[in-house]
């Protein structure tokens, strides 16, 4: 920083501090009992559409670094990009058993795209704020929180808290700390698609190394995740992709990850995947992203006795398992849904704590990258929403508070 910058930098913190002096002494005059807040459910809004959004309370001390909120709240189920609007949201006060979190990023995940059309499995009361994954930095603290302090990195314990915000305020109990040695966009995407792939590639197969796994929509969040742990594990992927124009960059992307094969959809029905199998065992498990046809032909490839596990549904069409798959070859077929693991094990503080710790090793070890993502600002949320509806963008469009 040169002279020039850093008077400027003064100055400009001078003008900053005196303004956050002048905010706190509006805000002993201003400040209003809300009690009721402190018994709201975590993910509940106080919604100031308008004139709210600059009022401070008395719980919201002088010294929070967050003074107002903003985020993406929609009204109505719908097209994301007509109900979905950014506006003022009025903070509770950090009660005693309270964190106030000022959020960094937060991804644009399929699901969050369902939950606001309003086809997702679950789905929160509205108005309500978008988003169920995201980083944030404690910003403030009750006084009878334990286990998190001011500066923590922390991520959402469940789904349905409303990532998609400048600040919140949440039961310390809703949050788990995360250390702050990562990247951001690995500790943004975190929460979903790596515990996903981490606990698919565990919990099903006894996977050894020299082992195979099969899956489809290999580019996803998910699967670029699966990727990466596998290799990890000396395990061998068989990844299935749409065809593009740009399949070659493609590949060569995900081979770089520690992908063993990549082949497009069509490759899975033809003879070429004998060849393939001449080098790399037949999978123990199938992961299933997609549904319909692709999913049918993952089960074609399976080991005798393997597993195919489906996640997601992206082509919106049923399984199909063909009856000689079941009779021959005695495949299991299963779901799995990260949700659910995170409520079965919400009283098994080691078992969470465990999965975040061996992730955050792989990523520190250079060997679990976060997606490919494309960062937006809040204000930017419309492009951000169209691109993360666009198909072959083999991008994790996420936005940067
Ligand atoms: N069950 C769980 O616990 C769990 C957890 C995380 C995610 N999921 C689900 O897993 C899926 C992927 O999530 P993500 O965050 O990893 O996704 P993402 O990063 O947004 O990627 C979406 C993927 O879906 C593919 N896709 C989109 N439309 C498709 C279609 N019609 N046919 C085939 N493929 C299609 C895309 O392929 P192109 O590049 O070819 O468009 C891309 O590979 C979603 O369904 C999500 O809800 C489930």
């Amino acid at each position: 920083m040169n002279g020039a910058n850093v008077s400027c930098f003064a100055f400009k913190f001078i003008r900053l501090h005196k303004r956050e002096l002048c905010r706190a002494r509006i805000a002993g005059q201003l400040c209003r009992t809300h009690s009721q807040h402190d018994s709201l459910s975590p993910g509940h809004l106080l919604l100031s559409s308008r004139y709210m959004s600059h009022r401070i309370h008395r719980g919201y001390s002088s010294k929070s670094l967050v003074k107002d909120c903003r985020g993406l709240l929609y009204r109505n189920h719908g097209d994301p990009s007509h109900v979905v609007k950014l506006e003022s949201i009025e903070l509770p006060p950090v009660g005693a058993d309270r964190v106030l979190v000022k959020m960094l990023a937060a991804p644009i995940n399929p699901a969050d795209i369902n939950m606001i059309q309003g086809t997702y499995a679950i789905l929160p009361d509205l108005p309500t704020v978008g988003g169920n994954e995201g980083v944030g930095q404690v910003a403030e603290v009750g006084s009878q929180v334990t286990r998190l302090k001011v500066g923590d990195w922390v991520i959402p314990r469940d789904a349905g808290l409303g990532t998609w915000r400048t600040a919140t305020v949440l039961r310390e109990e809703d949050l788990i700390s995360l250390p702050s040695d990562i990247p951001l966009l690995s500790a943004a995407t975190l929460s979903v698609n790596p515990c996903t792939a981490i606990r698919m590639l565990s919990d099903f197969e006894d996977l050894k190394p020299g082992d195979s796994v099969i899956q489809n929509a290999a580019n996803s969040g998910v699967g670029q995740a699966v990727i990466q742990i596998a290799a990890a594990r000396g395990v061998h992927t068989i990844n299935v992709v749409r065809d593009r124009p740009d399949l070659q960059q493609l590949t060569d992307r995900l081979k770089a990850m520690g992908a063993t094969h990549v082949i497009k959809e069509e490759t899975l029905r033809r003879p070429e995947m004998k060849e393939l199998f001449k080098t790399c065992p037949r999978p123990r498990l199938a992961l299933n992203g997609v549904g319909g046809k692709s999913a049918t032909e993952l089960l074609r490839h399976l080991q005798t006795g393997g597993t195919m596990v489906t996640y997601g549904g992206m082509a919106k069409q049923p399984v199909t398992v063909p009856v000689s798959a079941l009779i021959f070859k005695d495949v299991k077929v299963r779901g799995f849904w990260v949700t659910q693991w995170k409520k079965d094990h919400s009283q098994d503080e080691v078992a969470a704590r465990g999965m975040l710790d061996e992730l955050c090793t792989l990523i520190r070890a250079g060997k679990l990258s976060p997606p490919a993502c494309t960062e937006h600002s809040l204000q930017d949320f419309k492009k951000a929403l169209d691109a993360a509806m666009q198909p072959y963008t083999s991008a994790k469009q996420v936005l940067i508070m």
